[in-house]
Parts: structure tokens; sequence; C-alpha cells
């Protein structure tokens, strides 16, 4: 299992402790970091005792039994419930993943630690800050570059051609793998990151798009692509299965081609 470090600004104290409601059947307890930049005071551990028999069976069940029963006050991201909007995404047990496809008895022992994504500024508890994120995904220009005229109905693709997005496309732009990258915890304001680069691979490799030469220029840059060095947490932590570092090695391999 990849265990990663703590948000940038942990000083984390103790924090505040809920005991388990009278009559609970089966107790798990969760530490939860708390911060609110807004406040004062430094980041804290908070601990709640939780019936994880009067909640449903995923760590995002566990956080709004949490909000709902016991301390309103705690500030999480989330949407579909499904494992489809990427913004549940948060470190639960040391490992980077989705609260509302990860199952509380996933993480083994009687507790769970539960902290933001790591190496990103917190907006609040376990809120992070993906401003600095989705600027690196815009980067790349996630969208169809042509310069043929456009045809009459559509853009039009060989079962083929659409086969080699698979792998790629499926991505949710959750963070998981960008933030469990040591390369991007070092060098995160001039290195893209996995998800970034899986995305630029995506449309180097889309048979429509007509701008390949102009994306791999783009790319030829000390930091933006080759601060990877396959340690291949990205992979690992991958919530939807997908291969980032494949994908920057399918990138070097395109710069490399293009100048023998
Ligand atoms: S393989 Fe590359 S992108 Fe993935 S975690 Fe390692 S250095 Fe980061
Ligand atoms: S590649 Fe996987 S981990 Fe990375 S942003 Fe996409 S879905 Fe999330
Ligand atoms: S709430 Fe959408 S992926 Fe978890």
């Amino acid at each position: 299992m990849v265990q990663l470090s703590l948000p940038k600004n942990s000083r984390v104290q103790k924090g505040k402790h809920w005991p388990a409601p009278a009559g609970a059947k089966k107790v798990k307890t969760f530490k939860v970091y708390r911060y609110d930049p807004e406040a004062s005071g430094n980041p804290r551990w908070d601990t709640y005792d939780v019936d994880v028999e009067a909640c449903g069976p995923m760590v995002l069940d566990v956080l709004l039994h949490i909000k709902n029963n016991i301390d309103p006050t705690l500030t999480f991201r989330r949407s579909c419930r499904e494992g489809v909007c990427g913004s549940c995404a948060m470190n639960i047990g040391g490992r980077n993943t989705l609260a509302c496809t990860h199952g509380h008895d996933e993480t083994p022992g009687a507790s769970c630690q539960i902290a933001p994504l790591p190496s990103m500024p917190v907006v609040k508890d376990l809120v992070p800050d993906l401003t600095m994120f989705y600027a690196q995904y815009a980067s790349i220009e996630p969208w169809l570059h042509t310069t043929t005229p456009e045809p009459q109905q559509e853009w039009r693709q060989s079962p083929e051609d659409r086969e080699k997005l698979d792998g790629l496309y499926e991505c949710i732009l959750c963070a998981c793998c960008t933030t469990s990258c040591p390369s991007y915890w070092w060098n995160g304001d001039k290195y893209l990151g996995p998800a970034a680069l899986l995305h630029a691979y995506r449309w180097l490799i889309d048979s429509r798009d007509e701008a390949t030469g102009d994306r791999l220029d783009a790319l030829e840059d000390p930091f933006k692509l080759y601060r990877c060095h396959t340690i291949m947490n990205c992979a690992q932590v991958c919530p939807k299965g997908l291969n980032p570092a494949k994908a920057i090695a399918e990138v070097k391999k395109m710069l490399v081609d293009r100048v023998v």
C-alpha cells in the first residue's frame, strides 16, 4: 500500500473526541483531519467513535453519518456517490482513494485515519484546493484541435482508433494520482503531474486531432513531462484502474520517435 504524507500545513494537534453512543453495536474509530485556514489555531485530529452498523458500507457513508448525527461542522466534498464525479477523493488509511467506493471495513484494524489529498493547500477539513490541478489540466488544451474544415455531421473515427482511447477517457479527474506522486510533491508548480499528462496523451493519440506536433512541442520541457521518474504511485492508487505512468512513457516515446 502507498503510504502518503500529510498536507503541507500539518502541525497537527490532538483534537476533540466523540465517544460512541450508548448501545452501539459495532464501533470503529475514525481519526479525521480538521482545519479551517480562516479560523485561528492549527490543524487537529478529531476522533469519532462511530457505530458502523448504523451507517452504510462506504467511508462516505461514515462521513455523512458523522455530519448528520454527530458533528455538523465537518466539511468534505461529494456529489455522485457512484465513483463517477471524483469529488470525494481523499486520503483514507494512508492511501488516496474515493470515499464513496472505499468500504469502511477495507482499512484493517479498529481505527482509520482520514485526511485531505496530500500536498495541496486545504480549503477546509477534507477539501483540498485543486486550483493548480485544474489549471494544469487546462494547460494541455483538452479538446480536439483541427485545421481541416468541419465535416457537416461529425468527426468520424474507426472502431480501432476509438479503442486506442480506452484506459484514458475514463479518467474522472479525481487527483488521487497527481497528489500521490512524489515528483509532484516536490515540483507541483512546474511538473504537470500524472492526470494532466494522461490527458495530454489521450489527445495526442486521438486520430481526429491535427495538432500532434504543437502538443509535443508544448510538453518538451525538463519539468512539465520529464519529472516523472516512473515511481508508479499514480497507477497504484487510481480508483478507475488507469495507468498514467504508462501514458507518460508513451508521450516520452513519441518525443523520441519524432527526432529519429
Ligand atoms: S510514475 Fe511518474 S507520474 Fe506516476 S507517481 Fe511516479 S513519478 Fe509520478
Ligand atoms: S488517472 Fe485515475 S487517479 Fe488520476 S485523476 Fe484520473 S481517475 Fe483520478
Ligand atoms: S462522490 Fe462522486 S466519486 Fe465519490
